[in-house]
């Protein structure tokens, strides 16, 4: 039985649902020895800023369990770089290309985008409204529903690529940040960044991170970005999700389609396995075999919930 693996998430079209998060897959090319990158079905690079950015001072990342806390501070070679040196290359290698970007304020994200404009090597662009580890723009934006509408509507003019917003789960209802995106022009959500985590060295009483605190990653957010993608679909059924957060495994990826998601993004797992992506385009076309599942894509949202049942009182 041959599977169709593409999905459609509005006009953005992934040959599969198998894309890489932003910042733990460089731009791409640092792992082509590993997995053919143009097999996958997007890649998020590293977040794009104006000038290129050398990020927080170290130590900048820590293990934990079940997981790992970073706070890079969003170091990247900034725009100019990327469209020059990255961009060709990630192009000739046949990779479908989400373009991550982040800002200070709103005229610098704006300007950011408006250098993509509708470059045809790019897929879609991917807002980072929701990075933990710096002390202006970021979260900033994605914890506000008034300030991150303003910033996408401010955005959405500088290009006719798809739009993708890219939510905060360091918020108390992350259906009102998704409806403040959409509202503002949002194609497509992503969900979630990191949770903002706190680490300490007890024979030091200093904390493991520079930055003080840093953004958690890995299988331990896991149950609370699936819940996230869950709520989101429910409120809103025809906004399409790349489901993110702690996918190691099909059977984690499988959760995500099943809660609402129309793809994944893989972060902390390519840095234990940095082929583990091609491996998941491999095992997701398995299983759907195994399981009679022809289009990937019906397996969206088919979570069956039952009734939750009235408190009873002994
Ligand atoms: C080291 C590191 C750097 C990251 N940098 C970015 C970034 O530049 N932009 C962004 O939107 N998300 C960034 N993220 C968040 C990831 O893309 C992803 O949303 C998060 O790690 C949850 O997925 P995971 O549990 O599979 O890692 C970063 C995460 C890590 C661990």
């Amino acid at each position: 039985m041959s599977v169709d693996l593409s999905v459609h998430l509005g006009r953005l079209r992934l040959k599969n649902p198998i894309a890489t998060a932003s910042g733990t897959f460089g731009y791409g090319l640092e792992f082509a020895e590993f997995v053919d990158v143009g097999s996958l079905g997007a890649i998020s690079v590293k977040g794009l800023s104006l000038r290129a950015c050398l990020g927080n001072p170290p130590p900048r990342i820590c293990e934990t369990d079940a997981g790992m806390l970073n706070a890079i501070g969003l170091q990247n070679v900034g725009i100019e770089e990327f469209l020059s040196e990255k961009l060709p290359k990630l192009h000739a290698l046949g990779a479908t290309v989400l373009a991550n970007v982040w800002g200070d304020t709103e005229a610098e994200y704006r300007a950011v985008v408006e250098r993509i404009g509708d470059d045809p090597r790019v897929a879609a662009v991917e807002l980072n409204v929701s990075c933990p580890n710096v002390v202006k723009g970021g979260m900033v934006f994605g914890n506000d529903p008034a300030a991150l509408h303003a910033l996408v509507a401010a955005v959405r003019p500088a290009t006719r690529l798809p739009l993708v917003v890219k939510l905060s789960p360091n918020v108390t209802d992350v259906v009102t940040a998704a409806k403040a995106a959409v509202d503002g022009g949002a194609d497509v959500l992503s969900l979630i960044n990191t949770l903002v985590g706190l680490s300490i060295d007890v024979e030091t009483r200093e904390p493991k991170i520079g930055f003080t605190t840093g953004g958690l990653s890995g299988p331990a957010i896991r149950p609370v970005a699936l819940r996230m993608v869950w709520e989101v679909r429910k409120a809103l059924p025809n906004v399409p999700i790349f489901g993110i957060g702690g996918i190691e495994t099909v059977e984690h990826v499988l959760e995500f389609l099943i809660a609402g998601a129309n793809a994944v993004q893989v972060g902390t797992a390519n840095f234990r396995d940095p082929g583990v992506c091609g491996r998941l385009v491999r095992d997701l076309a398995l299983w759907c075999e195994r399981h009679g599942v022809a289009r990937v894509a019906d397996l969206s949202g088919t979570l069956k919930t039952r009734p939750r049942p009235e408190k009873a009182y002994a």
